[in-house]
C-alpha cells in the first residue's frame, strides 16, 4: 500500500457534506484498503465557522477562506457540495485548472456548464465525477458511461424527482389533493419552502439534461427540453387513471429514433404493470434501454444525507484511485456528437383528456368528429359525473402527433358544449 495519502478539501457540509464526512469516519479502513490509500478531509469552506454541524470536526478544519481549500498546494480532490451555480462553478473551475480533481452532486452546474467543467478538467488534467448529481445514491452515470458503453442507448425514462413522486404517491393512496400533499411534503422536509423547481419540473429537467447528453453522447441543453410540471394534476385524474389501469408518474423521458432524440419531462399515466409504476414514495428509479443489454432498471433513494453521499463519497473514492495511479479522465467528456432534437409537436404518444361539457345529445360525437378531422385516433370514451347539466368525458387515444392533438384541442376548447379541457395527460409505457 502507497505511503501517499489523498487529501480532500470539501467546498460546503450541509446535508450532503456531512454525509460524506460521516461515511469518511465511519468506514476509514475499508476506504483506505480500497483506494490504497488514506482518505483525509483537510479543510472545509462554510459560510458561518459557529455553526452547530451536528458532527465532531477536527479543529481548523472549517474556513470562511475559499484560497485554503481550492488554492491550498496539499489538497488533492475538491468536494463541490454547497450548490448553487455563482460561487460553485467559479471555484470548481479554478480548482480544476490548479490540476486538482473534481466531486460535485451540484445538477443545475453540470447541466448548465458540464462542457465548461469537463474543458479545465481536461487542462489541468485532472478528474470530473458527478454521480451524486442525478438521483441520489442511485448509481446511473457511471453504468451509462462505463457498464453501458457498448450499447447505443434507445430510451432513457426515469423518475428522477423524490418530492413530486412523494406527492404523486400520496395523492394516490389517500385520494389527497395536490395543496394537501405539497404541505405534507414540506412539513416533512422534502419540497422545500419555495417548491417551484420539483413540482414545475426543472429539478427533473436538469437531471434529464445530463442523463440524456451522456446517453447519446450529445450535450443537451436545459432549453431543449419539453418541461410540464404536475400542479394540473387532481385527485380525479388520479382515480380516473387507476380505473383505467395507470398510475400517474412525473416521468424525465429521453428516447432516440431516426428523425432525432426526444427530451421531454411530464406528467404522465403509465400501466400499472411497468416497473416504474411500482417505484413509490420519495424513491428514484431509472429505466434504460440499450441495444445489447435490453431493459435495465436502477432503483434507490435518490436524495438525502447518506444515500447522496453515499455516491459522492465513492467518486471521491475513484478520483483518489486515479491520482494515485497518476491517470485521469476515467469519467471524461463523452459528447463527441451533435443530434437533432425533435420539435416537441413531432413527438407522438398517446393522450388521457378529461373534457367537462354539456350533458346534452351529441356533445361527444361533435367533440370525436374535430379529433377524427385532425387525424387524432380515440381508443376508448368512459363518461364521468353525469350531473344532468355537465358531464366530464374521458378519452385515451390511439399514438397521434402532438400538433395534431393541440390542433384538436384547440378547436374543441372553442364550442360552445364544452365548458373546459381539465385535464391533457401523455401516456408512456406501453
Ligand atoms: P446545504 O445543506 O444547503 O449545504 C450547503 C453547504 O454549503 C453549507 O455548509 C453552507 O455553509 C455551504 N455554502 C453554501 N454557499 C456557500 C458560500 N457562498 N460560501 C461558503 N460556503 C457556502 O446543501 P445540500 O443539501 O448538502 O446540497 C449540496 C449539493 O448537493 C447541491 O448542489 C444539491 O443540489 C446537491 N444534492 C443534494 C441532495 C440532498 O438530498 N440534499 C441530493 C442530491 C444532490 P453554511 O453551513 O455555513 O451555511
Ligand atoms: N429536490 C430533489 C428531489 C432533491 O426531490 O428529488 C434531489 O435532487
Amino acid at each position: 500500500m502507497s505511503e501517499k495519502e489523498i487529501s480532500v478539501g470539501m467546498l460546503g457540509i450541509g446535508t450532503v457534506g456531512r454525509g460524506v464526512y460521516r461515511i469518511l469516519k465511519q468506514n476509514r479502513a475499508e476506504i483506505k484498503q480500497k483506494v490504497g490509500a488514506p482518505v483525509e478531509i483537510k479543510k472545509i469552506l462554510v459560510r458561518d465557522t459557529t455553526k452547530d454541524r451536528g458532527i465532531e470536526l477536527k479543529d481548523g478544519v472549517l474556513t470562511t477562506n475559499p484560497e485554503e481549500v481550492i488554492a491550498n498546494p496539499d489538497i488533492d480532490i475538491i468536494v463541490e457540495v454547497m450548490g448553487g451555480i455563482g460561487q460553485a462553478l467559479e471555484y470548481s473551475l479554478r480548482a480544476l485548472k490548479k490540476g486538482k480533481s473534481l466531486v460535485t452532486a451540484n445538477k443545475d452546474m453540470i447541466a448548465e456548464y458540464g462542457k465548461d467543467i469537463f474543458d479545465a478538467a481536461a487542462a489541468g488534467k485532472g478528474d470530473v465525477f458527478f454521480e451524486g448529481s442525478v438521483a441520489g445514491g442511485i448509481p446511473i452515470i457511471k453504468p451509462l458511461k462505463d457498464c453501458l458503453a457498448a450499447n447505443r442507448i434507445r430510451q432513457v425514462i426515469g423518475i428522477i424527482n423524490g418530492t413530486t413522486n412523494y406527492m404523486l404517491t400520496r395523492m394516490s393512496r389517500e385520494r389527497l389533493d395536490f395543496n394537501e400533499v405539497l404541505e405534507e411534503a414540506k412539513s416533512l422536509g422534502y419540497a422545500e419552502a419555495d417548491p417551484t423547481s420539483d413540482i414545475e419540473g426543472f429539478d427533473a429537467a436538469r437531471k434529464l439534461a445530463i442523463l440524456a447528453s451522456i446517453a447519446f453522447n450529445s450535450r443537451v441543453a436545459l432549453n431543449q427540453i419539453y418541461v410540464e410540471g404536475i400542479t394540473r394534476i387532481t385527485a380525479e385524474d388520479i382515480i380516473y387513471a387507476s380505473e383505467l389501469n395507470y398510475a400517474v408518474k412525473l416521468l424525465a423521458i429521453a428516447k432516440e429514433s431516426n428523425d432525432g432524440i426526444e427530451l421531454r419531462v411530464h406528467p404522465a399515466l403509465l400501466p400499472k404493470n411497468h416497473p416504474l409504476a411500482a417505484v413509490n414514495d420519495v424513491f428514484n428509479a431509472v429505466f434504460v434501454t440499450g441495444d445489447a443489454v435490453g431493459e435495465v432498471m436502477f432503483f434507490g433513494r435518490g436524495a438525502g444525507e447518506l444515500p447522496t453521499a453515499s455516491a459522492v463519497t465513492s467518486d471521491v473514492m475513484s478520483a483518489a484511485r486515479n491520482r494515485l495511479n497518476n491517470i485521469s479522465g476515467t469519467v471524461s467528456c463523452t459528447c463527441y456528437d451533435e443530434k437533432k432534437v425533435k420539435p416537441m409537436g413531432d413527438t407522438k404518444t398517446k393522450y388521457y383528456i378529461r373534457i367537462n361539457v354539456a350533458d346534452k345529445p351529441g356533445v361527444l360525437a361533435g367533440i370525436a368528429s374535430i379529433f377524427g378531422n385532425n387525424d387524432v385516433s380515440i381508443a376508448s370514451v368512459i363518461q364521468k359525473n353525469t350531473t344532468g347539466k355537465a358531464a366530464e368525458i374521458v378519452l385515451v387515444t390511439h399514438e397521434v402527433f402532438e400538433k395534431n392533438l393541440q390542433d384538436a384541442l384547440k378547436i374543441i376548447k372553442d364550442l360552445s358544449t364544452v365548458n373546459e379541457i381539465s385535464n391533457v395527460i401523455r401516456v408512456e409505457g406501453e
